[in-house]
């Protein structure tokens, strides 16, 4: 098993753990599979993150409009963030890891407003313009190659459509703090992205803007999350005291943006496409979109694969997992 690195936070000095060997065969990018891992247990739960967890559900509070028809959470893990989801018709979970999917599905039961999705974010599964909110939270760190995701993203958010992003920021006080007394060998000026573990990225702020504008978004708001994310602090102020503070520095702090966490608030211009009528699924592999629907499968009549059902989990995982070395 790989090194589990669950967040993005260099600076807590923990990586979290997808299995970051399941490298895919030549042609496609490495995936940070989360399959068995215990991201809730291991990284949420009793370990010290619930300042963190309610900044960023402050943020995303912000950010998010309250209500809507349909929204795509990308890499949602076990669902952490679902509660904030109440004024959405439909919510479609999408993660690569089957086990997270079941996690969250077992949280949440059988309510018919949510599907969910086992696929990558580089081959999302659905026809054009099929939603209205996307979110990505803690998640954009996992990507080898944010354009491509961005435009995906991009692909299946409707004209006009919303996307909420949190990225973790390599240009926060801290790291500018260390690369100045010389204790850091990166510079957090340098607009590419730094990979401090293996597929752990931070990402300058210009160059995630300048991505989102390339892929059609155009950033409308933005917050600055987690500037009292230290160790001593969290240790001697109540959680929810920090937060409270965090949530009245999210807005004033966000031309600077000085903190390890960025929530961006982005609308996608009025060039997408529409989806069709009735349409839902499109094949990760091939791109049709003509797929017969059987008892435990759905099948792409255009290159004849078939994708599983089990569990009400949709597996569109592609390439396919045990394509991976
Ligand atoms: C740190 S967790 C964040 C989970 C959730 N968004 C949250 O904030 O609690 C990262 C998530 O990204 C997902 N992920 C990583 N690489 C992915 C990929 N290529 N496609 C889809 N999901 C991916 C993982 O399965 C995991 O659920
Ligand atoms: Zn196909």
């Amino acid at each position: 098993m790989g090194r589990v690195c669950y967040n993005g936070e260099q600076d807590s000095e923990e990586s979290d753990g997808g299995l970051t060997d399941n490298i895919l065969p030549e042609e496609a990018l490495p995936i940070c599979d989360y399959e068995g891992s215990t991201y809730r247990t291991d990284f949420w739960e009793g370990r010290g993150r619930e300042y963190e967890d309610l900044v960023e559900r402050i943020a995303l509070h912000r950010l998010l409009p309250p209500a809507g028809t349909r929204l795509l959470d990308v890499g949602a893990g076990f669902g952490r963030l679902v509660d904030l989801y109440t004024g959405y018709d439909e919510v479609v979970l999408l993660v690569y890891s089957c086990s997270l999917l079941r996690e969250a599905r077992e949280r949440l039961g059988d309510d018919p407003r949510y599907r969910y999705v086992a696929a990558s974010f580089y081959h999302l599964p659905f026809v054009a313009g099929l939603v209205e909110t996307a979110v990505m939270v803690r998640v954009l760190h996992h990507a080898q190659d944010v354009p491509s995701v961005l435009d995906e993203i991009a692909r299946v958010v409707c004209a006009r459509g919303h996307f909420v992003l949190e990225y973790a920021n390599k240009r926060h006080v801290k790291a500018m703090l260390r690369y100045l007394l010389r204790r850091q060998d990166w510079s957090p000026f340098d607009w590419q992205p730094v990979e401090f573990v293996a597929l752990n990225f931070d990402f300058h702020p210009a160059y995630v803007r300048l991505h989102l504008a390339q892929a059609g978004f155009a950033v409308q708001q933005e917050c600055a999350v987690s500037a009292f994310r230290l160790p001593v602090l969290k240790r001697v102020v109540p959680p929810r005291v920090l937060a409270v503070l965090d949530g009245l520095l999210q807005r004033p702090l966000a031309p600077l943006k000085p903190t390890p966490s960025v929530f961006v608030h982005a609308c996608r211009d009025g060039d997408a496409a529409v989806a069709p009528a009735g349409v839902f699924f499109r094949c990760p592999a091939c791109h049709g979109t003509d797929l017969s629907r059987g008892n435990d499968a759905l099948f792409c009549r255009g290159c004849a694969r078939r994708w599983p059902i089990a569990n009400g989990i949709y597996d569109f995982r592609w390439p396919r997992p045990n394509d991976q070395k």
